[in-house]
This record gives C-alpha cells, structure tokens and sequence, in this order.
C-alpha cells in the first residue's frame, strides 16, 4: 500500500542513523572553512578554548531541546508552534525563512568545494580569481543544487539515510587520513603549539565570545529547528544525553582535525595565520599546487569539504519541505521541484557577486551580506524562536522525554531550568554583542 510505504520512508531505521544523519548535518563548511579561519583569526588555543564552553554552556542544551521536542511531539517547528503556541505562529517562519536563504548561499560555496575537487583531481589548479571570472561557479552551484535535491526527492529512508550511512564515515576516514599524513610534515609542531597556546587577555574580549557563540551555533545546525525534523523521523528513543553528546563531540572533533590539518599546511608553507575566508579556496590551492603529492591532498581535501556541503545542505532543504509539506499539502516530489527552482534563483545573484558583475547589497558584496545580514545577526534571533518553545510545551512531558532513555543519571530537570533560565540570557548577551559590532 503506497501510505504505508510512504510513512515507512520517513522514518530512520536505527538509532546510529539518526546520529549520522543530524552529524552529517552539523559536519559541514562550517568545520572545513569557518572554524579554520576564524581559529587563525583570533588566537588558536583561545578560540577553541571559548568554543569548547560555548558548545557546553549552549550548544548541547540546545541539541536536547530540539531532540526532544521532535522526538516527543513527532511534529516539524512550524507545527509545533501551532500545537503549542499558535499565537507566536509568525515567529516560526524567521528560521524557515533564514534556512532558505542560507541554502541558496550554502549550494553556492559547495560548488566551488565540487569545482576544486574536479579540477585538483585533473591537476588544473586554477586560481580563485580565475573561477570566479568566469560564471562557471554558477553552473557549479546549480550541480551542487541537484545533487541536493536528489536524497531528498527520494525520501528519509532512501535518500537522506542512504547518504548519510556511506558519506558521513567515508568523510571521518578520509579526514583521519589527512592529519595523519600532515603530521610527517614539519609545520606540525607549529600547528600543535598554536592550538595549546591559550591568551589569557583575550578571554574576555567580546568579539571572540560573538564569533565562538555564533560558530557554535553554526557548526551544530541548532537553533533552527533543523533538528526537531530529524529527530522526528527517530522512532527508537534512545539516550537523548548520549544523541547530544555524541554529535557534538564527533562535530567538534572534525574541526580540531580540519584545523590541524590546514594549519600543519599554512605553517609549513610560511603563509599568515589570519588569512580569514581566503585560507580554504585561494590560500591552499596555491599550496596544493605546489606542495609534494599536493594533487593527491588537494582533491581528498576538496572532497571531503564538498561530502561536509553536501550532507548539511540535505539537512536544510528536508527542515524545509518537512515544514511546508504539510502546510501546502503538495508531494515531496512537487515541493522539491518548486523549493530548488526558487532557491537557485535566489543562489544567482551570490554566485554572481565575486564575478565582474560585482553584485552589491547594502554595500557588501550579495554572498558576504546574505552572509552577514541573514546568518549572523538572525542566529540570536533563531535561537531565541527555539528556547521560546521552553516555555510552552509542556514542562513534564519534555523532561519525561529527555530521560527516557537514561537509566541511571537523569538531566532533564536540569537542562529544562538551564534552557528556561540561562540560554535565554546567553542569547540576549549575543545580541547586544553583536549589534554593537554592527553598529
Ligand atoms: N552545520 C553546518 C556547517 O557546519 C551548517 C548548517 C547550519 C547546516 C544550520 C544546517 C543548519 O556547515
């Protein structure tokens, strides 16, 4: 019967499937690209270090949050609110809304991943400038857009799960096999000494507390919702703590390897610390293409950034059709035709604002300020649509779930009063932050 296969379909058929499908969403260019520079950018050792807490003190309360609610209401954000609080609906739509934009900007970035992959692997290392002369990253960007949208037109069980299972630790290997390939270079110990280099002084500069919330936030795909919709599609109630835990520490982890990995090459090379977003796509092309077995490197490198996209840009476009499927009443097949259609046309004018076009927004380039505009200054905003939930769906209900699984130390009581009470004190901080900055 085609209700019963389709139902089937959404829902993930283990408890490690829905670990490697919500990693697979966390591990993305926020690990190979953004960690990386902003890293050199503020210190090393004082960045992770900031970054560690920020994941502790908000990230993981954040992941059982959306964990739980989604396992125990089974409903996607926009339907949670209307369960839930149905007057604050209008609020639901700022991440649906932020999530569509980033993913138009997102299949941009993975398509220059795809076209350094293809074009390290055939030995033409063309510069950056070059690439981006020549409009290809536009057709470039509409590949990355389909291969998107394939899992999804397939299904939770046949297309995202699928993916997930062979990608996301075919990306784990590779990446194990990069550090330990970089750790016979000579720029290692550098690279080790800058990650244990911890400045004091610089703990308390707010700047680096914005950009280490913010990348948080970022690299575990919370305070969206996202992971409401995954969860939902997770019928074995296992540890929620264990779920938490395990895909922060796995998406953490690839960035501390990511990051050994680019910074054993930068130093070995003699290139700046603080080369900011050039590092991945103008900085290492330069040095693949010189360095010994730089070919080889170069294009496992380019590979796994583009499996990072790829698996993240999944995970945003199913938050989306999980959401509007209902709402519209239209097919996954309609609705994944219509939504990429809508996005690649949003996506043209970012991969356009590196061409000679120069395309402008508020006066950044149109990528830099969707960038900026959307991603950054929404984040708190986003979040605090997530958190608000804390105080409507039913307290006992949510701490029930969050201890389902947990048969000896049971949290939830605590992480409830912790999202209730602090996050949302957290999320004002960022806020102020980062108006100020922007001010
Ligand atoms: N976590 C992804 C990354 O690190 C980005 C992402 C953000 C994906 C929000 C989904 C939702 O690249």
């Amino acid at each position: 019967m085609p209700e019963k296969e389709s139902e089937e379909n959404n829902q993930f058929s283990s408890a490690l499937v829905f670990i490697l499908a919500s990693v697979g969403s966390a591990v993305g260019l926020g690990n190979f690209w953004r960690f990386p520079y902003l890293f050199g950018m503020n210190g090393g050792g004082t960045f992770v270090l900031v970054y560690l807490v920020c994941v502790l003190i908000i990230g993981i309360p954040l992941l059982i949050l959306e964990i739980s609610i989604g396992r125990n209401l089974r409903r996607s954000l926009l339907e949670v609110y209307e369960l839930t609080c149905v007057k604050y609906k209008f609020l639901s739509y700022i991440p649906i809304l932020v999530e569509f934009v980033l993913l138009s900007v997102y299949v941009i970035i993975m398509g220059w991943t795809f076209y350094y992959f293809i074009s390290t692997l055939t030995g033409n290392f063309n510069t950056f400038d070059n690439f981006i002369l020549t409009y290809e990253s536009v057709l470039y960007g509409i590949v990355a857009l389909l291969l998107t949208a394939i899992p999804i037109y397939l299904g939770v069980k046949e297309g995202i799960e699928k993916t997930s299972k062979y990608l996301v630790p075919l990306l784990f290997v590779i990446t194990l096999g990069l550090v330990a390939y970089c750790i016979t270079l000579p720029g290692f110990d550098q690279a080790i000494q800058f990650y244990t280099t911890v400045d004091l002084n610089k703990l308390t500069d707010m700047n680096l507390l914005v950009a280490a919330i913010s990348q948080a936030i970022f690299s575990l795909s919370v305070g969206y919702g996202l992971l409401i919709t995954y969860a939902m599609y997770n019928v074995h109630k296992e540890s929620i703590m264990r779920d938490a835990l395990t895909i922060s520490i796995l998406d953490t982890t690839i960035s501390m390897l990511a990051t050994i990995f680019i910074f054993t090459i930068v130093f070995t090379f003699g290139y700046s610390v603080s080369e900011g977003p050039a590092l991945a796509f103008v900085v290492l092309v330069s040095i693949f293409e010189t360095m010994q077995y730089g070919q080889i490197i170069g294009t496992l490198f380019y590979l796994c950034l583009f499996m990072a996209a790829l698996t993240s840009a999944i995970s945003i476009l199913e938050f989306l059709i999980s959401n509007l499927q209902n709402k519209l009443n239209w097919s996954r097949g309609k609705l994944v035709v219509v939504l990429s259609t809508i996005i690649g046309i949003l996506s043209i004018p970012s991969a356009l604002s590196y061409s000679p076009l120069n395309n402008q927004f508020l006066g950044m380039k149109f990528l830099d300020a969707m960038d900026f505009y959307i991603v950054t200054l929404l984040a708190p905003v986003c979040i605090f649509t997530i958190v608000f939930l804390v105080y409507f769906v039913n307290k006992k209900e949510l701490i029930e779930e969050i201890d389902l699984g947990e048969k000896t130390i049971k949290v939830g009581k605590y992480v409830h009063a912790w999202l209730k009470y602090v996050v949302p004190v957290i999320v004002i901080i960022l806020t102020i932050n980062i108006i100020l900055q922007f001010l």
